[in-house]
């Protein structure tokens, strides 16, 4: 069911700051910056040849990640997302394993415009988990 690494998302307290960390010690290639009021994020992608890092800086009131961002002042690690073929199918297979979907368990539009849901971290190592259809 599982598959590719779609990105792997780190929370960062200064976007600019993490984009020039990337762009110039490290090369890479990054996407422009992307606001997704829903996620109370902004977003940007960096491109890498097999997979993408999501850098995150939390937006408006009640971000999801501010929180985050108060425990880890300096960022961190905040999420994997796996590639699935079909999210409710793969949703519909979860919780009947005993995952817990979070939020309301219907799928939200992600940062690439398709559907994506979060997996609690309890239930998968420790790690919070974003499917994405792709
Ligand atoms: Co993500």
């Amino acid at each position: 069911m599982i598959g590719e690494l779609n990105h792997v998302a780190i929370v960062v307290p200064d976007l600019d700051k993490a984009v020039d960390t990337y762009r110039y010690a490290l090369g890479a290639k990054l996407s422009e910056p992307n606001d997704l009021p829903e996620h109370g994020v902004r977003v940007v992608f960096v491109e890498l040849p097999n997979t993408k890092i999501e850098l995150l800086l939390p937006i408006g009131e009640n971000s999801p990640v501010a929180k985050f961002l108060e425990r880890n002042p300096d960022g961190g690690m905040h999420h994997i997302c796996y590639e699935v073929e079909d999210i409710l199918a793969a949703r519909d297979k979860l919780v009947a394993e005993g995952a817990r979907v979070l939020g309301h368990g219907e799928p939200k539009t992600g940062a690439h415009g398709k559907p994506v849901l979060f997996l609690h971290p309890k239930d998968f190592c420790g790690t919070l988990v974003e499917l994405e259809q792709c």
